[in-house]
């Protein structure tokens, strides 16, 4: 039994979901890949530890090798004890939540397996009661994505007593063509508002909190345009390499791995308008809208505007690491970008002219992922004589980690003169609420399990963000680069301060 002890301080309590969700069966396509085994089955244990999931609740993991339900719950076991990361394995929880993790062997293929699934289904319904509720889970190969959808349509069990979801892992497609072709074969067995396209960096909870920060208080929103930012840097920077990823990694790239979703998701989000509810519809309404507002660059905009890179090898410390073309599975003459930096415009009335500069990339010096806002500088500059320097204010979102928000301004240094010191008045998750934050998993399974869509992503939206990144991709493909451009560990290539310093900025090092 899990009991929350109070504090005193609400903010200080362990934090509390609010939401319960219906019973229901997830039913994992993949579920002997990585991605069960890092996010989603320690998610969903997780949602269990927390009481969040309803009795019934059943897991039933498909791929293609044979085992036996105990020996996929043994697997599961020492999974999920090893990726829980932040939060304690409890093995009591984990038996009952054990009592409904079912497995069969399967070929996306084969229709066969989707008659065995029905059958599956039908009994996890009459003794778990789950009332007929099920989310199917797409954790496979891409390429099996559109077979999967048909394979369930086929076996009649994308309808049945209660309702049936499907969550779909990007990449959502190759180009703006493909992923149509995706939609289009989803759409066949699935009505768009059962398709739940998952982007976890929505459902990182600083980029949740853009949303409350903006639209829930009232001094940031008349500041939020271009009469007064000057400009907006997206960084997502990871150390790591590609983590034995080298075969997927080499085809996607830096740009369709991480901008043509998480960071123009999550541009959208800073830039968006105002919705007049919370509502699902509407919220996603407005995240379309910008990203359909933005600048589709012709390619004389791209070779100003884009940067790419490719990790060379370095020693970092006392350890030799290995250059992107070193890495196995990767061709050793490789052209894909591991780093992609591009300065965005939006064609509208609140940001016209205002560069948001995006960058991702992998051996960067350190994982971390941030929005910075930077607003004007004061227009006249009354302390210059006194180390003041006019520096504009700076907002900082700081996703991951230790996630909060700082506005940085200048202060009067103690003493006596009148010397001005840059100083920051910090927000931050862990001091103020205390507890853990839920996981991005967490947080979209429970949604799809709830029938709350607002953190995914819609056709509409996938469909823009493909126009956005394509011209880049389209000239990226045709240009010779002279990879490798940087050094594990570094900052990327030295074309990135160019793109920025020609509008007279600099990237902040977070
Ligand atoms: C995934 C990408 O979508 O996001 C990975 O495919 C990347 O290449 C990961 O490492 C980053 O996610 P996070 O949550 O660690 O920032």
């Amino acid at each position: 039994m899990l009991e929350v002890m109070s504090s005193g301080n609400p903010f200080q309590d362990p934090i509390r979901f609010e939401r319960r969700v219906p019973e229901c069966t997830v039913v994992i396509f993949g579920a002997n890949g990585d991605l069960t085994k890092r996010k989603l089955l320690p998610a969903l244990y997780r949602l269990a530890y927390e009481q969040r999931l309803s009795p019934g609740f059943a897991v039933v993991g498909i791929s293609r090798t044979q085992m036996t339900d105990d020996r996929f719950r043994e697997n599961m076991r020492e999974s999920v004890a090893k990726y829980l990361e932040d939060a304690p394995f409890d093995e009591e929880v984990w038996t009952g939540f054990a009592t409904g993790l079912f497995y069969m062997a399967g070929d996306v293929n084969d229709p066969a397996s989707y008659q065995g699934l029905a059958t599956r289904l039908r009994d996890i319904e009459e003794t778990r009661h789950t009332g007929g509720n099920v989310l199917f889970y797409l954790s496979t190969q891409p390429s099996q994505y559109a077979a999967a959808a048909r394979g369930i349509g086929g076996a009649g069990i994308a309808k049945g007593n209660g309702w049936r979801r499907l969550v779909v892992e990007k990449p959502f497609g190759h180009d703006l063509e493909s992923a149509r072709s995706l939609s289009a074969a989803l759409h066949e067995v699935f009505d768009e508002r059962d398709v739940y396209r998952i982007d976890h960096y929505l459902g990182k909870e600083t980029v949740q909190n853009i949303l409350a920060f903006r639209f829930g208080n009232g001094i940031f929103e008349p500041l939020w345009n271009r009469r007064y930012i000057t400009h907006v840097q997206i960084t997502a920077a990871e150390s790591i390499g590609v983590e034995g990823r080298g075969s997927y990694y080499q085809e996607a790239g830096s740009l369709r791995d991480m901008i043509q979703n998480h960071l123009l998701q999550v541009m959208a989000t800073i830039a968006m308008e105002p919705s007049a509810t919370f509502h699902p519809g509407s919220v996603r309404d407005e995240r379309s809208k910008l990203l359909r507002s933005i600048h589709v660059m012709k390619p004389d905009e791209v070779a100003l505007n884009t940067v790419a890179g490719q990790y060379g090898p370095a020693r970092v410390g006392a350890t030799s690491l290995p250059g992107f073309r070193e890495e196995p599975g990767v061709d050793p003459a490789s052209r894909t970008d591991t780093y992609a930096a591009a300065t965005f415009f939006v064609d509208n009335w609140r940001w016209a002219g205002v560069p948001f500069y995006i960058r991702t990339g992998k051996r960067l010096p350190k994982r971390v992922s941030e929005i910075a806002i930077q607003f004007n500088a004061p227009p006249h500059d009354m302390f210059d004589a006194n180390g003041g320097g006019a520096r504009p204010n700076l907002l900082i979102v700081r996703i991951q980690p230790e996630e909060g928000i700082s506005l940085k301004f200048l202060s009067k240094q103690p003493g006596s003169g009148m010397k001005l010191r840059p100083v920051s008045m910090d927000f931050n998750y862990g001091s103020s609420f205390g507890g853990r934050s839920p996981s991005a998993y967490e947080t979209l399974l429970l949604d799809a399990i709830a029938g709350d869509a607002t953190l995914y992503t819609r056709q509409d939206m996938v469909e823009a963000s493909w126009a956005a990144v394509e011209p880049i991709a389209a000239v990226w493909s045709e240009r010779q680069f002279d990879f490798p451009n940087y050094p594990c560990g570094g900052w990327g290539p030295n074309a990135a301060d160019e793109m920025l310093a020609r509008r007279g900025h600099v990237w902040r090092t977070p």
